[in-house]
């Protein structure tokens, strides 16, 4: 089989990507423009912004992948571009941009789910450091801004397929982390400057209650969980959804108690006042963020933050014993998390379970993660009809 070189575009959200991935299993290009200046003044991404920012960025980004590749516009093989989910408009600039340049090169066009994009972004790695090898069954956690979502992976031939068995309810663990910054005054995006400043407090100083689900999930009832592993450890049966434990994760209820110790301890006040001091710095340093930081908010931006982990670890890894699994992914914008890294390594090495992450620039949004998910789907020629469109809530499977 001759290398196949895929030019990749991802636009989902707040990161205009393009990237030449060869064969599934290089990075030969991958380059990134951020909009976090764009949106900070307004403490998450603006819909239209973003729009307007891609329909920017997007000429002189793929151009940048393919100088950078070293490759012609007419040497590339095919192109990939992000189908959804994410932000209808934002999906809309690179699936144009694609379609009109796959129609003028005269080069297939593959569709690609975001999520899988970021599945693929640590098998990518995995197989760029040598390591082919795969155990079944293996379960991703995708964790982002916009998901905290579990799923089964099977792989059938070239061809992937995925089973979810958990997501969030309301908020996504990555939206948790936006959210709270927010309310504190720490600017956007908030995993990043939350992740920095969590070594500066104590962890335990702040007791949240373990997040509750109380409702049956309507939709979870409806799917039914193929591949599944019953109690004998046969893999394959498909069962009722029912008759699993579902894994779901929900992170509103931690936002508002937040929110609640803001009140109870008083702490608006010195809110305002960071907010102002660090009003309009792009990317201030940590030494300014915690010279506006008072020890009872480094405590609480602690506590919150191993509240996190500790709910995504345990349920995860709840879900990987139901499952009887043997490789577990960690991947999403969210698994640059260092303490999320670091208990994940050492709760699973516990119970024997090899864990994987994408390095720290492929678990936030780019295009090298979708060139490389592209890369089964051009092999079986599953390429895009040239009416598809973009699906801000599409699902994995
Ligand atoms: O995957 P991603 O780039 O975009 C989505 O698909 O949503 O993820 C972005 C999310 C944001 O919510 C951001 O705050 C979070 O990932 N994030 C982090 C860290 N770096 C980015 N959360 C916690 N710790 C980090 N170090
Ligand atoms: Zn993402």
């Amino acid at each position: 089989m001759p290398p196949a070189f895929i030019l990749g575009i991802e636009s989902s959200c707040d990161e205009t990507a393009a990237a030449v991935v060869r064969s599934g299993e290089k990075i030969v290009s991958n380059v990134v423009a951020s909009q976090i200046a764009t949106h900070q003044p307004y403490g998450g991404v603006v819909p239209e912004l973003a729009s307007r920012e891609h329909l920017r960025a997007i000429v002189p980004v793929v151009r940048q992948a393919l100088a950078d590749a070293k490759k012609s516009y007419d040497s590339i093989d095919a192109l990939a571009v992000t189908q959804g989910p994410g932000l209808a408009g934002a999906l809309l600039v690179g699936i144009s941009y694609a379609k009109a340049l796959a129609f003028a090169l005269d080069k297939p066009l593959i569709a690609v789910n975001h999520l899988e994009g970021h599945i693929h972004a640590v098998l990518l790695e995995e197989r760029q450091k040598g390591n082919h090898e795969l155990r079944f069954p293996v379960l991703a956690l995708v964790v982002s801004g916009g998901h905290t979502h579990l799923y089964l992976a099977e792989q059938q031939g070239e061809s992937w397929s995925y089973q979810n068995i958990g997501h969030t309810r309301d908020d996504a663990a990555g939206e948790a982390f936006d959210k709270v910054a927010k309310l504190l005054g720490l600017g956007y995006p908030g995993g990043p400057v939350i992740d920095r400043l969590s070594k500066h407090g104590n962890p335990s100083a702040v007791k949240f209650p373990p997040s509750q689900i109380k409702h049956p999930d309507r939709r979870a009832r409806l799917d039914s969980v193929p591949g599944a592993r019953d109690r004998g450890g046969r893999a394959g049966t498909p069962v009722s959804a029912t008759s699993k434990a579902r894994f779901d994760f929900s992170y509103s209820g931690i936002k508002t108690a937040v929110l609640r110790y803001v009140e109870t301890q008083a702490l608006h006040e010195s809110i305002e006042v960071r907010r102002q001091a660090l009003d309009g710095l792009a990317k201030p340093d940590l030494e300014i963020i915690l010279a506006n930081c008072d020890q009872k908010t480094l405590d609480l931006i602690a506590s919150f933050q191993r509240a996190m982990v500790d709910d995504l670890v345990s349920k995860t890894l709840a879900a990987a014993r139901e499952y009887d699994i043997a490789t577990l992914f960690v991947t999403g914008g969210v698994a640059a998390n260092n303490e999320l890294r670091t208990t994940f390594e050492q709760e699973s090495a516990k119970e024997g379970l090899p864990v994987f992450f994408p390095s720290r620039p492929l678990s936030t949004d780019n295009a090298a993660m979708i060139a490389a998910a592209a890369y089964p789907k051009f092999l079986a020629k599953q390429f895009a009809p040239m009416e598809f469109s973009a699906e801000a809530g599409m699902a994995l499977k």
